[in-house]
């Protein structure tokens, strides 16, 4: 096992009618901004239940933030809380409201300019106003991390940091309130869990035991309730286990002592970046090629995987990896998240300036081994056309 630290501050309140929690939780003499996405929060009557819940504190709101939130709409939120004073930030939303916040609270307290927080990965970061959740959507694990990603509209650039000052104090975790999400998002977001224990996990064998059975025991269960979620209708418990297995996919606990990858997440960044496709539909079309053409450097956790997590136990090692990369790819096929470039209209012509936009942005030795370079990049994105 590798060396680590691991701490998480963020209080989880999980459960039905959690939501009025908040007059406890939010200080009572704070002044509080609000922010949302488009319509959703408004029209579920969740914004209402929150403003209830904080009773008599002053409440200031910013309502807008778009899916993949851009530095260009939060830095008008940025602008309102200072004008305002505010002390205390509130997301009531999905991963886009949350990163959005994130990034208002660290921005809000940053002298110069501050897309320097994300050209330093957040390393610039000294400071932030305090955050908490409520949560409407389960995919991202943002809610129980210390990550944002933003997109700059003006560059094509989605960008990310981290700091230790974004982790919300709070996240208000009611199944409920994701009773109303259509059943594009419910996939997403079991697809956006599934492939974060996947680029914590499927690296390389470093006899942490406790990492990597709790690893497979997130992927089983996504396996298992996946298809209920968003083939059935809604029901509580279904939606519990999508909740609590997507906070605990990203919340550092399994990440903890392992190598890890993330080149499936930053190669399909560019993919939202330059085609506007969703985060986890990118990672459903490039997650398999890049097992496919990774499968010598991973060949260890790949027959782990395909036996522990698809009871694949006979063939060849070559068949089994085959089996277990082919069922990922089904999996997602089934939960209607398409694999390939051409579902979502994109032509093989796209291809170079995916690569060129990786370049730019640095992203030239990715994974594990840092061997995930442009030019096998290149092969992943035409292997998923
Ligand atoms: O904007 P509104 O009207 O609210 O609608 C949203 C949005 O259109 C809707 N929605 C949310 N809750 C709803 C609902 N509709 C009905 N009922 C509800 N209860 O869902 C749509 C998508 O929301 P969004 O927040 O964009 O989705 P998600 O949670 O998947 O977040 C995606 C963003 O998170 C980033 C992604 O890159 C992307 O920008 N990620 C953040 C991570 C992190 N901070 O750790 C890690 C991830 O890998 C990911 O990169
Ligand atoms: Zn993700």
């Amino acid at each position: 096992m590798l060396n680590f630290e691991f701490q998480n501050p963020t209080r989880i309140v999980f459960g039905k009618d959690t939501v009025s929690s908040l007059d406890k939780l939010v200080p009572a003499d704070a002044r509080v901004l609000i922010l949302y996405g488009g319509q959703s929060a408004e029209r579920t009557g969740t914004l209402a239940e929150v403003r209830a819940a904080l009773g008599g504190r002053t409440c200031f709101e910013f309502g807008g933030i778009e899916p993949n939130p851009t530095f260009e709409t939060l830095t008008k939120a940025v602008a309102l809380a200072r004008a305002e004073r505010v002390d205390f930030l509130l997301a009531v939303g999905g991963g886009s409201v949350i990163d959005g916040t994130k990034f208002v609270a660290a921005a809000a307290c940053f002298e110069g300019d501050p897309w320097q927080i994300l050209e330093s990965l957040g390393g610039a970061v000294q400071n932030a106003l305090p955050l908490g959740v409520v949560l409407t959507l389960s995919a991202t694990g943002s809610e129980m991390n210390a990550g944002a990603v933003v997109t700059r509209k003006e560059t094509h650039t989605k960008a990310f940091f981290s700091s230790p000052w974004v982790f919300p104090q709070f996240s208000i975790l009611d199944p409920t309130k994701t009773y109303t999400l259509p059943a594009r998002q419910l996939a997403n977001g079991v697809v956006d869990a599934f492939v974060h224990v996947v680029e914590q996990y499927l690296t390389y064998p470093v006899d942490a035991r406790v990492q990597d059975r709790l690893a497979e025991g997130l992927l089983q269960t996504l396996i298992e309730i996946g298809p209920r979620v968003v083939h059935e209708p809604a029901d509580y418990d279904s939606r519990a286990n999508l909740m609590w297995t997507a906070a605990m996919a990203l919340n550092g606990l399994i990440a903890a002592g392992v190598p890890q990858d993330w080149a499936t997440h930053l190669i399909g960044h560019e993919l939202t970046a330059l085609h506007g496709i969703d985060h986890a539909q990118t990672l459903a079309i490039v997650l398999p090629p890049m097992l496919r053409l990774r499968r010598e450097s991973k060949r260890a956790k790949l027959l782990q995987y395909a036996e522990r997590v698809w009871q694949l136990t006979t063939g060849s090692e070559d068949e089994r990896i085959d089996q277990a990369i082919r069922k990922t790819q089904d999996f997602f096929e089934q939960l209607g998240v398409k694999t390939h470039l051409s579902a979502y209209g994109v032509a093989p012509e796209a291809v170079d300036a995916l690569v060129q936009a990786l370049e730019t942005h640095g992203m030239v030795r990715l994974g594990e081994h840092g061997d995930v370079t442009p030019d096998l990049s290149r092969k992943v994105y035409e292997a998923a056309l």
